[in-house]
């Protein structure tokens, strides 16, 4: 095959704060040889995740990027070139791979190489049907054990993981209530995801609103952002109360410099009869298929929407990744290079 062109971005030092585009660094180069059970992949989407702040800090639950290597990213792409048996040209492909055109591959990484259905579409594969999606739904059920009647609350609510996981408490019978930035997200979230309220906590007092909106206390709280909303969720918990620790947004920026603000309100869980508990989907990859099942047959009856964020174009990679932290992104955050050919 003849030498292929391609352009990367490397990760150019360890952010301090807040991610900065001088944080990457354009590359351009060629496309190594294949070796003995590879695959040359062409990108085609990634997917965008607050947990990309924590790789280019430090080891998480798994090594921190070096700097000076290609960004990582949850990517789904197509197999143009293959050394590796039971992998052909034309196979779409999902792992993680890089912030570049082309990637070889030979099934190293945390997600390893895996082949999609024919047909599947990136865009769906990486939102609803992805991590984040994944992440929803056992956060939701497996961790928070959601039951008919209970009030769920859940912070980063318009975003990927927060909006399916209130839509998924409300299939299962519960009052839903989200909290979010700005009134657009709000209206979304009531008006669109069917939430029962919505808080603006860029707008108004996240603990009051709570007090109003949950009279007889927080069922299950699953919090995504940490920080101040998490100690609001933990002082009005329910006797029996669930908090489901998916994430704690608010605190990535200090990875690498200060140590994440713990919560003050947990005696709350001893006074409620409460239980707090973290997770990582990756914790329930056998029950991956259990869980896309149930939710291709609520996206077919309508009752999980997938609000996508979809920015274009490999050249726009770090602008992408610091919509997250500004929230800028509404619903999954994902970038497409290229349509499967
Ligand atoms: N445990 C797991 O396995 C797992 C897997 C995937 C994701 N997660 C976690 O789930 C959470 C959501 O991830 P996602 O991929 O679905 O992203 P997302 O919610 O689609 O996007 C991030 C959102 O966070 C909000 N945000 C940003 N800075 C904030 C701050 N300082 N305080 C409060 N909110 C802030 C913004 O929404 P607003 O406009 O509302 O501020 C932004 O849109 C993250 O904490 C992530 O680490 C965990």
């Amino acid at each position: 095959m003849a030498e292929l062109k391609n352009r990367q971005w490397l990760l150019a030092a360890r952010p301090s704060g807040m991610i900065k585009e001088s944080d990457f660094r354009w590359n351009e180069t060629t496309v190594p040889a294949l070796k003995d059970g590879q695959v040359l992949v062409r990108n085609l989407a990634f997917s965008f995740d607050p947990t990309q702040r924590g790789w280019m800090s430090m080891d998480t639950y798994m090594p921190a990027i070096p700097v000076g290597e290609v960004m990582k990213a949850g990517t789904i792409g197509q197999v143009v070139e293959s050394k590796r048996p039971g992998f052909a040209k034309g196979d779409l492909v999902q792992g993680l791979f890089g912030w570049e055109d082309y990637t070889v591959n030979g099934g190293e990484g945390l997600m390893g190489l895996q082949k999609l259905p024919p047909g599947t579409d990136p865009i769906l594969a990486l939102s609803l049907f992805g991590t984040t999606g994944l992440t929803a739904y056992f956060g939701t059920l497996a961790v928070g054990n959601v039951k008919e009647g209970e009030t769920f609350v859940v912070s980063g609510a318009a975003g990927a993981t927060g909006s399916v996981s209130g839509m998924i408490a409300k299939i299962k019978g519960c009052r839903v209530i989200g909290i979010a930035g700005g009134r657009e997200k709000c209206e979304w979230l009531t008006k669109v995801a069917g939430f029962d309220a919505a808080i603006d906590y860029k707008n108004e007092k996240v603990g009051e609103a709570l007090t109003r909106h949950c009279p007889n206390g927080i069922d299950v709280y699953f919090d995504n952002v940490g920080g101040e909303i998490l100690d609001d969720a933990l002082a009005r918990l329910a006797h029996g109360a669930r908090v489901v620790l998916c994430g704690a947004i608010s605190q990535y920026n200090d990875f690498g410099s200060k140590a994440p603000t713990g919560p003050k309100n947990y005696f709350n869980l001893i006074m409620r009869g409460a239980r707090m508990e973290g997770f990582l989907v990756f914790h329930f990859l056998q029950r991956y298929p259990e869980a896309i099942t149930d939710m291709l047959k609520w996206y077919s009856q309508g009752k999980l929407k997938n609000q996508i964020d979809l920015q274009h174009g490999l050249e726009n990679a770090p602008q992408t990744i610091i919509r997250l932290f500004t929230g800028a992104n509404f619903g999954k955050q994902l970038l497409k290079l290229a349509d499967p050919q």
